[in-house]
């Protein structure tokens, strides 16, 4: 029986009643597994957590603090966490958030779903690059905010873009609430944003009174270990930056963190107390320690090395087969690159992809207007290298014969 022929169905919220995004069919059809290559999540590589050190530390938390670790905690995080987190901060950044400036969240989903229940009213305007982070889209958009893309070039994003959208008829009278930007090796074009650029964004959204919504998902995974200015250290009075560990260390454990003017990190942290109240505290205590005892630090170098090699090794198998059939960005740190594939509806080659044993997400979720279709994200973060020339081959199959 499909969901929309239950009983219960008509009395969902209208926003549920919209079903699951084309996104999660493709996600379902690649959970299949079998010989299938999969470069469809941006998801960790599960072989690169360190278990033992995982296993010890939090059996050492459970024991020597149980009443911190087991217990609930604050709905802004804990006090020893928050502190290694200030430091974590000014380990690649010229900024230190003050005490009242920092939330730990769950994730950075749950501090995207913070900022959005803080600052958005019905209609508000959001504006995203195009293309951006989908599950990004999907927090503003279920908050009843408004997706307006700005332009995005083979650079990244293009700052003066912000004012054509403040002309635009759709804005009406309104202003933005935020302007959301992943800079560093974005999802899903793998790019990292220039210092210039991202110093023109600060300087057009100070002159015109915009929030910045800052995401550093991967800006820990520049595979020389680079790090460019962030916008939060150019405009801290301007930006909210959000940070995960999820790519740097494990989804599971749901830990991420946002700081930025004391106002809205308030409004945010008294939205906590509506959804999960607080941040898992047993979460909390395993990242403290390990940001405490530098393990966290230590092990990135290792994690840039396993994504560069895969990143090489995908590039390798597109120039040796995908010639002339596609253009793609070429990473340099992160997880992702992004394909053109001039002429295909990638929705349409996805799941024929799927057939022929090869995963990927089509490109049009990740435009707010879901318009563009020649686009594709490949994942490389979990593939092994091994796997890649056939599956590579296999892609290189169906879009022959989606042309055939
Ligand atoms: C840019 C970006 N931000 C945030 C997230 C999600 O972070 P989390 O899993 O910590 O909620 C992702 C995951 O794909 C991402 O790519």
């Amino acid at each position: 029986m499909s969901a929309s022929s239950d009983v219960w169905f008509p009395r969902l919220a209208e926003r549920a009643q919209a079903g699951p995004s084309e996104l999660s069919a493709v996600l379902a059809l690649a959970a299949a597994g079998g010989d299938l290559v999969d470069f469809s999540g941006g998801f960790p590589d599960p072989a690169l957590f360190d278990t033992r050190l995982l296993a010890e530390t939090a059996a050492k938390v459970i024991e020597t603090e149980p009443g911190i670790a087991l217990q609930y905690a604050s709905n802004t995080g804990l006090p020893g966490l928050k502190e290694m987190l200030r430091q974590d901060i000014a380990r690649t950044q010229s900024v230190t958030p003050a005490e009242d400036e920092l939330i730990v969240t769950s994730g950075g989903v749950d501090a995207m779903t913070l900022v959005s229940k803080a600052m958005l009213d019905v209609g508000d305007a959001v504006l995203v690059e195009a293309p951006s982070y989908l599950g990004a889209f999907s927090v503003f958009q279920a908050h009843e905010g408004r997706c307006l893309s700005m332009r995005n070039d083979e650079h990244g994003l293009v700052p003066d873009s912000v004012l054509d959208v403040l002309e635009d008829a759709q804005l009406g009278a309104s202003r933005p609430k935020f302007v959301y930007v992943i800079p560093d090796f974005q999802n899903p074009s793998g790019l990292r944003l220039s210092e210039e650029r991202r110093e023109r964004l600060v300087e057009i959204c100070r002159r015109h009174g915009l929030l910045i919504l800052e995401d550093i998902a991967y800006r820990d995974l520049a595979y020389d270990g680079s790090y460019y200015r962030s916008i939060y250290e150019i405009g801290p009075d301007i930006t909210v930056q959000i940070g995960t560990f999820s790519k740097t260390f494990t989804p599971g454990t749901r830990m991420g963190w946002a700081c930025g003017p004391a106002t809205v990190i308030d409004a945010m942290a008294q939205a906590k107390t509506n959804t999960d109240q607080c941040a898992g505290a047993l979460g909390q205590c395993i990242l403290e320690s390990l940001l405490r005892e530098g393990h966290y630090v230590a092990a990135l170098p290792g994690l840039r090395e396993a994504y560069a090699t895969r990143a090489r090794a995908l590039m390798a198998e597109f120039d040796a087969q995908l010639e002339g059939l596609a253009t793609w960005t070429v990473p340099e740190g992160g997880f992702f690159t992004w394909l053109d594939v001039p002429g295909i509806d990638t929705r349409q080659l996805a799941e024929a992809a799927v057939d022929s044993g090869v995963a990927f997400v089509p490109g049009a979720p990740f435009f707010a207007d879901r318009k563009r279709s020649s686009n594709l994200r490949m994942s490389f973060s979990r593939t092994p290298t091994d796997r890649m020339a056939e599956g590579v081959a296999r892609l290189v199959r169906s879009i022959e014969s989606a042309r055939a």
